[in-house]
């Protein structure tokens, strides 16, 4: 089932997530949901809180749409390396008509269970490990704008007023 994926400035997008102690169906239900709603979006990654449930879950496929859907399933991912610096123009489904550079680390190990529970260990570059940085920060309530420099970060918030005013 396509969910509501929350935006900008939804309080539910700051809170940090939990570590999902056990797989269960409603995990299993959690995970399809959230591919139906990433794909359909479209988008490269999404986390559990996006659709407001605060479990420490994230998808991602950077295959893009050209090529064969590549999964990646990481519940309780945590990045235990991270190396290298890159600075490339993200978005987020959570935050909308806004894009800018921030700056990651080029090369991440992540480590995570899969959606069968199984130990996985993800080794990411480029636009891979950016997507992980994204994808964990969402975990821990940290959106990408909140790297942003005070001034850029107080640009954007003007003007994410300014649209909520205008939808009015
Ligand atoms: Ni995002």
């Amino acid at each position: 089932m396509i969910r509501t994926i929350l935006t900008y400035p939804n309080p539910a997008l700051k809170k940090k997530s939990l570590p999902v102690n056990i797989i269960t169906d409603s995990t299993r239900e959690l995970i399809q949901d959230m591919a139906e709603t990433m794909y359909a979006a479209p988008g490269i990654g999404l986390a559990a809180v996006q659709i407001g449930v605060h479990q420490r879950v994230i998808l991602i496929d950077v295959s893009g749409k050209n090529e064969p859907p590549d999964l990646i399933v990481a519940i309780n991912p945590v990045i235990v390396h991270s190396e290298g610096e890159t600075f490339e123009e993200e978005g987020c489904l959570s935050v909308l008509d806004y894009a800018a550079n921030v700056k990651r680390h080029a090369r991440v190990v992540v480590k995570g269970l899969d959606r069968d529970g199984v130990e996985r260990t993800w080794e990411a570059e480029d636009l891979l490990a950016v997507a992980f940085q994204h994808e964990i920060d969402h975990l821990d309530g940290i959106l990408f704008v909140d790297h942003l420099s005070p001034l850029k970060r107080e640009l954007f918030k003007r003007k994410a007023r300014k649209a909520s005013e205008e939808k009015r």
